[in-house]
């Protein structure tokens, strides 16, 4: 009897146990359950913090994720910062794999060299959030594709060519199209974000096309990098506005971090938003949906990092949950002129 009573008690114990240890909701992909919530670790490794766009990105990523923390369910965020450097980035994808993060949203440093970062992901088997960068493949060749074939792997952005069109569109839009002096062209300075990012190349395509799509006559007076960076964006301008002073009739940039910084070298220079010159960027920072309300800025577009950062969390969600998930999501830009 004493026997049976003490096989009973063993069994109760071990189920008791089993239960207890074992990993909460079946078909997940993750996750640890303690203490009634199921928590799910989620890396974020950003391409550099030092980015007014992607900082807003980031802060909304996390406060999203609070807000869907629940008793049952937990969402711990680590988010690091790859100070634009693929090497570091590459540690950190590291750690972040033998930590057992159960979900990884990636901002790539290099889309031209994303192939092993990728891969590494892939073969952990962790599902894989691509954000604001979409990789080329390391022969440019889009060899990524292929990897989006993954049922755990997918990108979340804005389609940087609707943007630059938008950009395009707005002077094309002006009374004049962007033709200060009337001599049949309009004559422009572009300032580029950086080159490892397909967003920077279709917004300097692509605004240009919409004016010659147009029909209206463009001439380039400057193309630079200014890497997405104020400081650039101000430098450049300044220097062009003293080489080509009244040519310049517009100033695109490929985003608003530039444009403030070009905006400043337009006052120094003397020069008017709206009169002289016309100023373009893409963002929509709050700083410059102000200066477009006063005149000082002529458009942006917004590009909106609550719709992607929301949709990267939902898609993150969706994986951790073991529901299946789509190649690519985008999230529309919109044209701000007042
Ligand atoms: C944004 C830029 C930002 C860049 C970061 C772009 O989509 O428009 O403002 O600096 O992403 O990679």
């Amino acid at each position: 009897m004493k026997k049976a009573l003490a096989l009973i008690l063993a069994l109760v114990m071990t189920l008791a146990l089993a239960a207890c240890g074992g990993k909460a909701g079946a078909g997940t992909s993750g996750g640890s359950a303690s203490s009634g919530a199921k928590t799910y670790k989620v890396g974020v490794a950003i391409y550099q913090f030092d980015d007014n766009f992607m900082t807003l990105y980031r802060n909304e990523l996390q406060n999203y994720f609070n807000s869907l923390s629940n008793d049952s369910v937990k969402y711990d965020i680590t988010i690091v910062d790859g100070k634009n450097d693929m090497a570091e980035q590459n540690n950190q994808i590291d750690n972040f794999i033998s930590q057992g993060m159960d979900a990884i949203i990636l901002n790539l440093v290099q889309t031209s060299s994303a192939d092993a970062a990728i891969d590494k992901i892939v073969k952990a088997g962790i599902p894989l959030i691509l954000i604001n960068r979409e990789p080329l493949g390391d022969n440019g060749d889009e060899s990524y594709k292929g990897i989006l074939d993954n049922a755990k792997v997918c990108y979340v952005g804005a389609d940087a060519r609707q943007s630059g069109t938008y950009q395009g569109e707005i002077i094309r839009d002006l009374a004049n199209h962007g033709d200060v002096n009337g001599d049949g062209k309009i004559s422009y300075i572009m300032i580029e974000g950086d080159p490892e990012n397909v967003d920077a190349q279709y917004r300097t395509e692509f605004s240009i096309k919409a004016l010659t799509d147009a029909g209206l006559t463009v001439e380039c007076l400057d193309d630079q990098i200014g890497n997405w960076a104020q400081a650039k964006g101000q430098e450049i301008c300044a220097n062009d506005l003293a080489k080509y002073g009244n040519q310049v009739e517009v100033v695109f940039c490929n985003n608003d971090a530039m444009a403030l910084g070009a905006a400043t070298s337009i006052t120094a220079a003397g020069r008017t938003v709206g009169t002289d010159i016309y100023l373009v960027g893409v963002d929509a920072l709050e700083e410059c949906q102000q200066m477009v309300q006063a005149g000082t800025m002529t458009g942006t577009v917004l590009n909106d990092h609550i719709g992607q950062s929301h949709t990267a969390v939902d898609v993150t969600v969706k994986a951790l949950n073991g529901e299946s998930i789509q190649n690519y999501y985008w999230v529309d830009y919109v044209k701000v002129t007042k």
